[in-house]
């Protein structure tokens, strides 16, 4: 298993890679519209704002996932982990835990002080996510499961409650992704 920083050399297969994984678990139109998600955000995000990771077997593309740079009123570094896709035959064997940590390390290294995601607390509280609630920090958009709104501090400093809005990428700002 290689952990690689994403190149865009590997958009054309990173992005089959989550339509192929959201179709097999959610439908063929999620994979399609996760499909779509991901080919914006490489499209239409400039390179200080997304910071991609893969796995790969045998230089094949087996899980990606990308941050992409949120805006806090703090002004504090913050990136969002969205979206996550490892390949379905290979899902459950800890893949996704270690590329969050490798792009979570990664990070850390570029002095972000911040990570979020938006998803089931079950599974990003394995790599260090807790649930915020948005009276500490508010979401980019309206949330349909203010449960699944998450964020870990990278630089050993509590986070504290901030006053304001945020503000996520381009390609993220679809309230049909959240
Ligand atoms: C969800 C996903 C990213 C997890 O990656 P993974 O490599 O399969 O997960 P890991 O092997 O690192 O960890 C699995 C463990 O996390 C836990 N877990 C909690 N919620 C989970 C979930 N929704 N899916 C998978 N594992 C989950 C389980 O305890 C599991 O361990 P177990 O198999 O012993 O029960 C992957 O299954 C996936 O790509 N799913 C389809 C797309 C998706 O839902 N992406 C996330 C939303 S953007």
């Amino acid at each position: 298993m290689k952990f690689s920083l994403f190149d865009e050399s590997k958009s054309l297969e990173v992005i089959e890679l989550f339509r192929k994984v959201f179709s097999e678990s959610e439908g063929q139109a999620e994979g399609q519209v996760i499909a779509d998600f991901v080919t914006n955000l490489i499209a239409t995000t400039a390179p200080e704002d997304l910071k991609g990771c893969t796995a790969e077997i045998n230089q094949t593309v087996v899980g990606c996932i990308f941050f992409s740079r949120l805006t806090v009123p703090s002004g504090q570094i913050a990136f969002i982990l969205s979206p996550v896709a490892i390949s379905s035959d290979m899902q459950r064997t800890g893949i996704g835990q270690k590329l969050i940590t490798y792009g979570l390390d990664h990070l850390r290294s570029l002095n972000v002080n911040l990570a979020f995601t938006y998803g089931d607390p079950s599974y990003y509280s394995k790599t260090g996510f807790e649930q915020i609630s948005e009276h500490i920090v508010k979401a980019p958009c309206p949330l349909s499961q203010p449960i699944g709104w998450l964020a870990q501090s990278l630089d050993g400093q509590v986070i504290e409650p901030m006053a304001g809005p945020t503000k996520c990428v381009e390609a993220l700002n679809d309230p049909a992704l959240w």
